[in-house]
C-alpha cells in the first residue's frame, strides 16, 4: 500500500568536497553485474553499451549510484575478477569510448558510478606475470616442501577449493587464494601500491566516483605464510582472523588510497571513494576498514547472513551500528550481490521475507547496495545443468560457499537457507542475465541469447510486465527508493527501537516508524500511524494494525 507523502522535500545534497558528509553515506547504490545485464550487440553477453541504454531505468528506479563489475581485459576465468589489463576494457564488454560514455550519460542523469578494482590478484595473463623476472618480485612464489619440493609450500586452501599453491614448471609453487589463473600480489613490493594508484588515477581522470575494492582483506598476508594446521578453510573465512585475510597489514594500504582519494576529491571538487569488500569475523574489526582515515564503506555481510528471526536482526543491526559509530562511519548494508544466493530463495524461497529484508534495509540509517535483479523478486536458478556452469569454484570441486565468505554454507546455514541454498551454493545461479521484456528467454536482455540459460517461467518477472502493476516487487522498490528520497534524514539519521511483540521489530527514523514482523502469521498492534508503504497489504481497523506475516511496513508518524 503507498500513499503521497503530503509535504515532500528534497533531501540536502552534500557539499561537493572530497571530505565531510558525503553522498554516499546514505546513498542507494545498485550493483551492475554488466555480463548479466543488457546485451547491446547479440552475443549473449551482457555490455557497457546496453548498461548505458538502460541507465534511465535505473534512475526511473530511484537509486543513487551503479556499481560496475570488473570490465576490463581478462581471460575470464573468473567472470573478470581476474584481470590482464587494469586500463583496457575487454572487447567482450566493448570500448574505453563505452566506458566514458556510460560514466557521461550516468553524470548527466546524476547517477554516480563506482568501478571494481582488484588488487589482490591479477590474471596469469597479466603482463607482470608473464614475466620471468618481474613475476618473482611482483607475486608470491615459495619453494615447495618435501625431498624434491613437491608439495605446496603450506597448507592453505584455495576459496574455490583445493590448494592455494600451483607449482610452476620451474619447479616452485605460487600463491593464489582464488582459481590458479589469479595469482596473488606480492604487496611487500612498492612497485605494486604504485601501479594501483596509477590505476584508480586512471579511473578516476576519466570520472569515476569510486572503487569497490575487491578482497580488501587480502592483499597483506602473515609474516612467514604460516600453516593453518585444519581443513575446510572456506568454512573459516569472516569466522577468524586467518593468515591470509584481514591482517592488520592492509589497513595501511587503505590509508594511502583514502589520501589518494581525498587528495583527488579536492583537488577536483568531487567525493570519490571507497568501498570494501571485506570478510571480517566481528562488526568491529569490518569497522576498521572505514575508520575516517581507510575507506569510506564497507559491506556489511553479517547483516547479509542474517536469520530471518526478530532477535537475530536485532543484534546485528544494533551490532553493525555501534561498531561503526564508534569509527563515525556509515554502515552498507546489502541483501545480495553476485557471490551468493539471491535473497528471495536464502530467506526460504518466500518472496514475501525477501520484500520485507528490503524495506526493513531501506529503513535503516546508511548506504544500501543493490544487487541487479532483486528489484524484480528474481530468485535464484537452481537448475542450471553442469555443462553451462562458469564459476570457477564448481570445476574445482569448492564446498556450497560463496566466493568469499561464509553466506552461502548450506550444511550450518539458518532456518529456510539449507532448503533452498541455491546451486549447491555456487555463483551461476544468482548472475542469470535480467528479464527486460517478453514472453521468451532472452526477455530483452539482448538481440542474441543469453550466456547463461533463463527459465521458461520469468515472464511475469520482467520489467515491463512489472511495470505499473502496484504489487510488483518493482513498485515496492520504486516506491521505497522514492519515499526515502522524500524523508529528510532517512537516510543519515537517528535511529530508536520501539517497543514490539515477539517476533516483530519495530523503530523509528525520522518521518516514519518501521515494523518488521518475521512471523509467519499476522500480528496485531496498536496501529502506530498511518501505513506509507508495506512489503504486503497492512490493514487498520479500530486504531489496530495488522501486520501480515513476513511483512514489513513503513508508518507516517
Ligand atoms: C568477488 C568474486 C571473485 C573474488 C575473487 C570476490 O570477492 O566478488 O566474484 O570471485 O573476489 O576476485
Amino acid at each position: 500500500m503507498t500513499q503521497e507523502l503530503t509535504s515532500p522535500s528534497p533531501a540536502p545534497q552534500a557539499p561537493g568536497t572530497g571530505r565531510g558528509p558525503g553522498w554516499w553515506r546514505d546513498a542507494v547504490i545498485y550493483q551492475v553485474y554488466v555480463r548479466s545485464f543488457a546485451d547491446s550487440d547479440g552475443d549473449g553477453i551482457g555490455d557497457l553499451r546496453g548498461a548505458r541504454e538502460r541507465l534511465p531505468y535505473l534512475k526511473d528506479l530511484g537509486v543513487d549510484a551503479v556499481w560496475l563489475t570488473p570490465f576490463y581485459a581478462s581471460p575470464q576465468a573468473d567472470g573478470g575478477y581476474d584481470v590482464a589489463d587494469y586500463r583496457a576494457v575487454d572487447p567482450l564488454f566493448g570500448t574505453l569510448q563505452d566506458a566514458d560514455d556510460l560514466i557521461r550519460t550516468a553524470h548527466d542523469l546524476d547517477l554516480r558510478v563506482i568501478v571494481d578494482i582488484v588488487p589482490n590478484h591479477t590474471s596469469d595473463r597479466h603482463p607482470w606475470f608473464q614475466d620471468p623476472e618481474l613475476s618473482r618480485q611482483r607475486y608470491l612464489f615459495r619453494p615447495g616442501k618435501g625431498e624434491s619440493g613437491e608439495l605446496p609450500p603450506n597448507d592453505w586452501e584455495s576459496v574455490f577449493g583445493g590448494p592455494a599453491w600451483t607449482r610452476t614448471d620451474r619447479g616452485d609453487w605460487y600463491l593464489h587464494l582464488f582459481a590458479p589463473e589469479q595469482p596473488d600480489l606480492n604487496w611487500d613490493n612498492p612497485e605494486v601500491h604504485t601501479e594501483f594508484e596509477a590505476i584508480m588515477r586512471f579511473w578516476l581522470d576519466l570520472g569515476v566516483d569510486g572503487f569497490r575494492v575487491d578482497v580488501a582483506h587480502g592483499m597483506i598476508k602473515a609474516p612467514g605464510l604460516p600453516d593453518i594446521g585444519h581443513g575446510a578453510q572456506a568454512q573459516l573465512i569472516g569466522a577468524q582472523v586467518l593468515p591470509f585475510f584481514d591482517q592488520d597489514g592492509v589497513h595501511a594500504i587503505h590509508r594511502a588510497w583514502r589520501r589518494l582519494l581525498d587528495g583527488y576529491g579536492d583537488a577536483h571538487g568531487r567525493q570519490v571513494i571507497g568501498v570494501a569488500e571485506a570478510w571480517a569475523p566481528t562488526a568491529e574489526r569490518l569497522a576498521l576498514y572505514v575508520r575516517p582515515d581507510e575507506l569510506h564503506q564497507a559491506f556489511n555481510f553479517q547483516f547479509l547472513n542474517a536469520p530471518w528471526q526478530s532477535d537475530a536482526l536485532r543484534s546485528v543491526i544494533d551490532a553493525s551500528l555501534a561498531a561503526t559509530a564508534s569509527v563515525g562511519a556509515p554502515t552498507t548494508w546489502v541483501l545480495s550481490n553476485h557471490d551468493v544466493v539471491r535473497h528471495t530463495t536464502r530467506l526460504g524461497g518466500s518472496l514475501a521475507r525477501a520484500r520485507a529484508a528490503t524495506l526493513l534495509m531501506l529503513a535503516l540509517p546508511g548506504s544500501a547496495y543493490l544487487y541487479q535483479g532483486e528489484e524484480l523478486g528474481l530468485p535464484e536458478v537452481t537448475d542450471l545443468p553442469d555443462e553451462v556452469r562458469q564459476d570457477p569454484a564448481f570445476f574445482r570441486g569448492g564446498r556450497a560457499t560463496g566466493a568469499a565468505g561464509p553466506g552461502t554454507d548450506t550444511e550450518s546455514a539458518p532456518d529456510g537457507v539449507a532448503a533452498a541454498g541455491g546451486q549447491d551454493g555456487f555463483r551461476d545461479g544468482c548472475r542469470v542475465p535480467l528479464p527486460w521484456s517478453g514472453e521468451l528467454p532472452p526477455y530483452g536482455f539482448g538481440p542474441g541469447g543469453s550466456w547463461l540459460p533463463q527459465p521458461a517461467d520469468w515472464g511475469g518477472l520482467t520489467v515491463a510486465a512489472q511495470t505499473g502493476d502496484a504489487a510488483s516487487t518493482l513498485e515496492l522498490y520504486r516506491a521505497a527508493l522514492d519515499l526515502r528520497r522524500r524523508l529528510p534524514g532517512l537516510g543519515d539519521g537517528p535511529m530508536t527501537w520501539a517497543p514490539a511483540p515477539d517476533g516483530v521489530l519495530a523503530f523509528t527514523r525520522p518521518g516514519l516508524l518501521c515494523t518488521v514482523n518475521t512471523l509467519g502469521h499476522d500480528v496485531g498492534l496498536p496501529a502506530p500511524g498511518t501505513p506509507l508503504l508495506s512489503s504486503a497489504p497492512v490493514t487498520v481497523d479500530d486504531a489496530t494494525g495488522r501486520l501480515p506475516g513476513d511483512s514489513c511496513t513503513w508508518w507516517a508518524i
